[in-house]
Order: structure tokens, then C-alpha cells, then sequence
């Protein structure tokens, strides 16, 4: 299926999140590109988007496939509440998964923020501050979303797409749009976490398992027991429970 995105008709969707539109046939990362513009000044709303990625970037560093086929995009959200800047990620995975879920995919959440469809990863979140201060209010927000691509393309086994889970492709256009609309009705509640968490934990497939999590180079097993009310991981150990702001959710079989 053709990209079917360019900068006229993305710009017609009229979204607040897509104020000013950068649309790209390859670039390294759209997250660099976008942290350059942040950086020059960009306006709320500013959002990158390119048919592939050169140089994708996950979370640590790591690589993010990104061939043709997928949403690759990063948004620029600027006058974020500095209270409310480390609820961005979560608030993203709730938008994106309800958006998934009007396509008819199974999407869960897996702790903080990836998005799983039959325990394989089908988008990945990606919150950095613009200027090196995350509570500065200022900040680049990636989602990576492997849309009408085969696993096979991704060099990630352990990774799915929506083509394999909904068998057919869908309209990128469109799914920005769904993306758009979810991340913009979180966005705008950022100051009722609660409510947000609500939707999340409804989504979630974390909490109640045993768990191994990793931060930081070490490694605490235990029970993911519940959510702090800012979204941080309780996580019941031999030690006792430990509050959890980061770290990498590996799910152990029992
Ligand atoms: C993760 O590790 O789960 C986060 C992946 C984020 C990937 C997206 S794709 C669009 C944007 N540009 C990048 O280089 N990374 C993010």
C-alpha cells in the first residue's frame, strides 16, 4: 500500500497536535529531527513523520527498524505542566491503544508504556525533554508504530505489525488521525491521572504477574502488585515492595 501521507492532507486533518507538519521520504530519526526543530523554537503541534528511518532510536539507545510501512512520528509538546511531564508516556499508551482498538486489535499495555498485541510489541513510546530538562514542560514525543509491515522486515522476532494481527493493511492517514484524536483526549487530562490510570490499568497486562524488571543494570523479581497514583510500578519483593519509576518489565512464567 502506498505511504498515502503528505504534509497538505495531514495538515487537513485539522488536529492541534499537527499544527505545523514535517512529512519525510527517509530521514535518520524523526525524534532528531524534531528535538532540532524543539530546539529552534518549534510550536506546540509540530509534528515529524517519514516514510522510514535511517537511524531509528528506542528506548536506552537502542535500534528501532523502521522500513516503509510503518507510522514513524514525533510531536513537539511544548507548556506541559512540569508536574505533569512524567505522566506523558503512560498518557500516550492509553490514546495510542484506544485508537489500535477501534481497528479491532487485542492491544495491551505492558508496564510504563508498550504496546502489545498477544504478548508481542506492535508500538513503541518514546518521551525526551527537547532541552535536557524533562520537567521543563518541553518535550519530544516518538511513537513507533509497525503498521503494514511483516515481522520478518523489523529484524525483531519478538516484535509484531498490524498487518499480521488484522490481516490486511490499513490507511496510514487514518490511523494517524485515530493516533492523533487519542493522544489529544489524553493529553488534555493530563491534570486527572487518575482517570488516565483507570483506562490504563483496563488495558494493562502487568499488574498481578510475576515479574523481573530491570534498571539500571540490576534486575528485582517479584509481583507487579499495583500503580502508585503517579503510575510508578509497585512491585512486591522478597524485601518488600519497591516503588518503580523506570525500568525494562520481563514477564516470568510461573
Ligand atoms: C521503544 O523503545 O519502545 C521506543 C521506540 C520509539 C520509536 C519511535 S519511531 C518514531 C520516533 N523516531 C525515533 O527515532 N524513535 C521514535
Amino acid at each position: 500500500m502506498a505511504w498515502g501521507l503528505n504534509r497538505e492532507a495531514v495538515e487537513r486533518l485539522g488536529s492541534p497536535l499537527a499544527r505545523v507538519v514535517e512529512v519525510h521520504e527517509e530521514l535518520g530519526s524523526t525524534q532528531e529531527r524534531a528535538r532540532e526543530l524543539a530546539r529552534a523554537g518549534a510550536v506546540h503541534g509540530t509534528l515529524v513523520l517519514s516514510s522510514a528511518q535511517t537511524g531509528g532510536r528506542g528506548r536506552r539507545g537502542r535500534w528501532w527498524g523502521s522500513p516503509p510501512g510503518g507510522l514513524w512520528m514525533s510531536l513537539v509538546l511544548t507548556g506541559i505542566e512540569p508536574a505533569h511531564a512524567s505522566r506523558i508516556t503512560q498518557a500516550t499508551a492509553v490514546g495510542s491503544a484506544k485508537a489500535l482498538r477501534e481497528y479491532g486489535a487485542r492491544v495491551r499495555i505492558k508496564w510504563p508504556n508498550d504496546l502489545l498485541i498477544g504478548g508481542r510489541k506492535v508500538c513503541g513510546i518514546l518521551a525526551e525533554s527537547s532541552i535536557g530538562d524533562f520537567s521543563a514542560g518541553h518535550i519530544v514525543l516518538g511513537v513507533g508504530l509497525n503498521a503494514n509491515l511483516d515481522p520478518s522486515e523489523l529484524d525483531a522476532p519478538e516484535a509484531t505489525t498490524l498487518r499480521r494481527e488484522l490481516g490486511r493493511d490499513v490507511d496510514l492517514l487514518e490511523l494517524l488521525a485515530a493516533v492523533l484524536s487519542g493522544l489529544e483526549d489524553e493529553l488534555d487530562r493530563l491534570g486527572d491521572f487518575g482517570a488516565i490510570l483507570d483506562d490504563w490499568r483496563a488495558l494493562d497486562c502487568t499488574l498481578g504477574e510475576r515479574v523481573c524488571v530491570w534498571r539500571r543494570g540490576e534486575s528485582l523479581t517479584g509481583k507487579a502488585a499495583g500503580l502508585s497514583p503517579e503510575g510508578a510500578l509497585l512491585l512486591e519483593t522478597e524485601d518488600g515492595t519497591v516503588e518503580l519509576f523506570e525500568g525494562e518489565v520481563e514477564q516470568l512464567r510461573v
